[in-house]
């Protein structure tokens, strides 16, 4: 969601930034734009739709050593030419971009602004005509730029240039993550180190409220207040070759089939040398001093929180909520005596998961983030972080990240267990190397997933999912990732809730995905798929060996009872994938979607 990257250096800018936006293309976005500092004075490109647009408009000939680039996903005003970032200020001294929303950007407009004539319909040009405003009345840029910030309410990362100090990009943030990266004569800014691992590992993030004065020299940082603060910088443990597709055609695929790999992955990492689960005991502590677990999380990470609290109730014992950030954040539920938040989350940015921990922490509450990116806010801002080990997920219909999320809490469940003195017999462990070997064998069936998603999906407008008990959850993932790429409406539901209202749906042909892996619900849950045949709809039962049926549409390898949502969850990824496909959808960036929901 909007990405904000920046140079100031030796060499060509333009290319650079445009470089930098498209590595950020995967968060999501409908304009772009850049800025250019150069003798003539700032030069600004921005277009709506795709980064290849800008590219064509962007004057070749274009000459600078510093710049500003912007993708952004449209909250206050459509997207247009004219919405799309950098804003100027009226006088064209000032050129900025921003990530975020401004609370109270009516309210700064008619207090400070009534003499401007604001040229856009975004929130972000008023930060900019603000800076302008100030520094007309004596502050310097600096001062200008800190007061302005102090001022406004909400979420922002931001870089500003001023065409009368041509070296320097000013750069400030509140909630939304920005990263100033370090070189040699060369400095950059980025929204994700991603944007800028072509110049350089060598990253310093910045708190709330503070502002930083880039140059080729250096990067002072300062609190708003004008302090200075020292911080350590950090290497990105990325390669630009994890964030490339090779030879994949999407991002989403190669995910998909990098899932077996993170499994292994995750083994090893939560493995010590005599075989047994390495975890930190802070955690373990932390697990075991908890009367309640509440998991907060959004989307995808939402449905593997669902699976979570199964998990760590039928292992460990122990009582677990999973809700949903946006809704926890406004209609809290009454918490127990000894709380423990679990936070999960792809990217450790997600505004809505963000609000809570910090409203949580307020309350005294401790809390562990589970994310994929280790030094994202989430993680830094919780007592303590289980890290997915997943590598940079690009493709916005998470994948990878959603089975990493549910291995590593079925490890904590375990740990939890052991650590309470149950008896436990399952070894996550081994059993999670089991189900390694079954996806690989399910990203082997490309051929008949691509078969079902042409004879069920190429044409049909709906289409349900119905699963009892676990499979339940995962019914709602497949929706999720069906809906989101391919944009046919799609509900995952609860088999035996189907004919109290939703049944009403089924028509003829309605294609109807029934998951069957646990025992215990078998046999209910075929009845309730023949409910919906007896109504015209197109079965396609997805079952586990040991519990198939003769007629079924695919059998999955068995895995261990807990384990199977991180099983049948593939079939339900390739079917969304190839039906996108057929479909003619953009497979890796759908509409309106960004991959980091920055804002609330
Ligand atoms: O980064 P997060 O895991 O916190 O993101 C939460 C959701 O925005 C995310 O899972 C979203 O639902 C996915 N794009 C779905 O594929």
């Amino acid at each position: 969601m909007c990405g904000i990257v920046g140079y100031v250096g030796t060499e060509d800018a333009k290319e650079i930034l445009l470089k930098g936006l498209e590595k950020l293309e995967y968060r999501g976005y409908d304009s772009a734009g850049l800025a250019i500092v150069n003798e003539e004075g700032v030069h600004v490109y921005k277009e709506k739709g795709r980064i290849a647009t800008l590219r064509s408009v962007v004057d070749q000939n274009e000459e600078g050593v510093i710049g500003i680039g912007h993708t952004r996903w449209a909250t206050h005003g459509v997207p247009s030419q004219i919405n799309a970032h950098p804003h100027q200020s009226a006088s064209k001294r000032y050129t900025i971009v921003h990530n975020g929303v401004i609370e109270n950007y009516a309210q700064l407009t008619r207090e400070y602004l009534q003499a401007v004539n604001l040229a856009s319909d975004t929130d972000t040009e008023i930060i900019v005509q603000l800076v302008e405003r100030f520094s007309s009345e004596g502050l310097s840029t600096e001062e200008a730029f800190s007061k302005t910030l102090d001022l406004l309410k909400g979420s922002y990362a931001t870089a500003l240039l001023d065409s009368e100090s041509p070296d320097t990009i000013y750069v400030g943030k509140n909630k939304s993550p920005l990263l100033v990266g370090l070189s040699d004569g060369v400095n950059v800014v980025a929204s994700d180190a991603m944007a800028m691992l072509q110049v350089t590992n060598e990253f310093v993030e910045l708190m709330d409220k503070e502002i930083v004065v880039v140059t080729r020299k250096g990067a002072t940082i300062k609190t708003l207040q004008g302090d200075v603060v020292s911080r350590d910088s950090y290497i990105a443990e990325l390669d630009e070759s994890d964030i490339e597709k090779g030879t994949y055609p999407h991002y989403m695929l190669k995910e998909i089939d990098e899932q077996p790999y993170v499994i292994r992955n995750i083994i090893s990492k939560y493995k010590d040398e005599n075989e047994n689960i390495k975890l930190d005991e802070d955690i373990r502590q932390a697990m075991l001093d908890a009367d309640r677990i509440y998991i907060i999380a959004a989307g995808t990470s939402y449905h593997a929180g669902l699976v979570g609290k199964q998990l760590i109730e039928r292992i460990a014992n122990k009582p677990v909520e999973t809700h949903i950030a946006s809704e926890f954040l406004y209609n809290m539920p009454l918490l127990s005596k000894k709380p423990l938040f679990i936070f999960i989350s792809q990217s450790g940015e997600t505004a809505d998961s963000r609000g809570v921990l910090v409203s949580v922490k307020k309350m005294g509450h401790k809390a562990l983030t589970i994310t994929n990116v280790p030094g994202s806010t989430l993680s830094r801002e919780a007592d303590y972080t289980l890290h997915t080990y997943a590598g940079p997920e690009i493709a916005v219909a998470s994948t990878k990240a959603y089975t990493a999320q549910m291995a590593v809490l079925a490890i904590l469940a375990v740990d939890t267990a052991k650590a309470a003195g149950i008896d436990m017999s399952f070894d996550p462990l081994q059993e999670l190397a089991i189900v390694a070997s079954a996806m690989e064998t399910l990203t082997d069936k490309k051929e008949v997933l691509e078969k079902i998603a042409r004879e069920y999906l190429s044409v049909t407008r709906n289409c349900f999912f119905i699963g009892r008990a676990i499979d339940y959850y995962v019914c709602l993932e497949g929706a999720l990732k069906l809906k989101e790429i391919s944009y046919i409406q799609a509900e995952g539901f609860a088999g035996g809730e189907l004919k109290h209202g939703t049944i009403a749906l089924i028509e003829d042909g309605t294609p109807v995905i029934g998951l069957a892996t646990q025992e215990h619900v078998n046999l209910s849950i075929r009845g309730n798929m023949k409910e919906v045949v007896a109504r015209g709809a197109s079965p396609c039962m997805i079952s586990m060996e040991g519990f198939e049926d003769e007629d079924d549409q695919l059998v999955v390898p068995h895995v261990h009872d807990y384990l199977t949502p991180l099983v049948t969850v593939i079939p339900l990824q390739l079917i969304a994938y190839y039906a996108a496909l057929h479909r003619d959808c953009d497979v890796d960036k759908p509409r309106n979607l960004a991959k980091s929901v920055t804002v609330e």
